[in-house]
């Protein structure tokens, strides 16, 4: 790691690993300590294709961003953002559509704080640190007001983050807040962990992030299509992450199960 300065040393936990920094870890990134290296190492020895999985994920998000860029949106909440890494929603907006506007959200201080290193001044980004569980929160929060317009279609993305809400926590309430904020014709993106696809690497990947403040919630098909009421979706629907409209033969995979997430996009109806 190599700006902690950039993060008020208060609000970082060593003694816990976090899901951003091991997340990171998984992609390649710096942003990450000892204590999320050595979680990440045991559940890859656990999991050998997690590092793909994410790869994955990532390959997902970027051709969910151009499918809603496609479909004229040029607005984009993303939420459980995390550190950002080469090819983030910005980016891969901005390549089709110069006027697309992102705000990032996460609720890990280091993720909200290298995103803002990273984009400094950027008129047509902002960075929230905020709990999306808090939607009243997060959409009364002065930099989503000030560069979102409510009035036009926004995507809103929960991409490999509604596995850190449980069910206590109410997902289907959470989202509700959020598709009534929104115009119809935006968009829900959103992708998931589940059990579906490699159940017993699922079951030990979960226990071990009971060590992080984010414990996880695996999701079936079924479940991850509950969460998209009042939203139609897309085809190909809920798949695994590869069969989600790929474009290219890198976005292919012989065997889709094994990389075990659910992808999905919906439009508000
Ligand atoms: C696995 S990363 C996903 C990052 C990015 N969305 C992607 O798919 O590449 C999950 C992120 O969600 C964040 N997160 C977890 N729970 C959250 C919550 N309740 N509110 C906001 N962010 C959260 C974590 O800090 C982490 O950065």
């Amino acid at each position: 790691m190599t700006q902690e300065s950039a993060v008020p040393a208060t609000d970082i936990d060593l003694t816990r690993p976090s899901a951003a920094r091991v997340y990171d870890y998984y992609l390649g990134g710096a942003h990450n300590f000892a204590v999320d290296r050595e979680m990440a190492e045991q559940a890859i020895s656990l999991w050998p294709e997690l590092p793909m999985i994410m790869q994955a994920n990532r390959a997902f998000l970027r051709r969910a961003v151009r499918f809603c860029i496609d479909a004229g949106v040029r607005q984009f909440l993303d939420l459980g953002s995390g550190i950002p890494t080469v090819g983030n929603v910005h980016e891969v907006a901005r390549q089709a559509a110069s006027d697309a506007r992102v705000v990032y959200v996460d609720s890990d201080p280091i993720a909200a704080a290298y995103s803002k290193n990273i984009l400094g001044s950027d008129p047509q980004t902002a960075v929230v640190q905020a709990d999306l569980r808090r939607p009243e929160q997060v959409l009364g929060s002065p930099d989503v007001r000030s560069l979102l317009n409510f009035d036009e279609p926004i995507a809103v993305m929960m991409v490999a983050v509604l596995h850190f809400v449980s069910e206590s926590d109410g997902p289907a309430a959470i989202i509700a807040s959020y598709r009534d904020a929104i115009v119809p014709g935006s968009f829900l993106v959103l992708s998931h962990a589940s059990q579906e696809g490699q159940p017993d690497k699922a079951e030990s990947h979960r226990d071990l992030y009971r060590r992080t403040p984010t414990p996880m919630t695996m999701r079936s098909k079924s479940a991850v299509a509950d969460l998209f009421t009042g939203f139609e979706l897309v085809d190909p629907g809920v798949v695994f992450l590869p069969l989600w409209r790929p474009v290219s033969v890198e976005d292919v995979d012989e065997h889709p199960e094994r990389l075990a997430g659910l992808a999905a996009v919906g439009r508000k109806r």
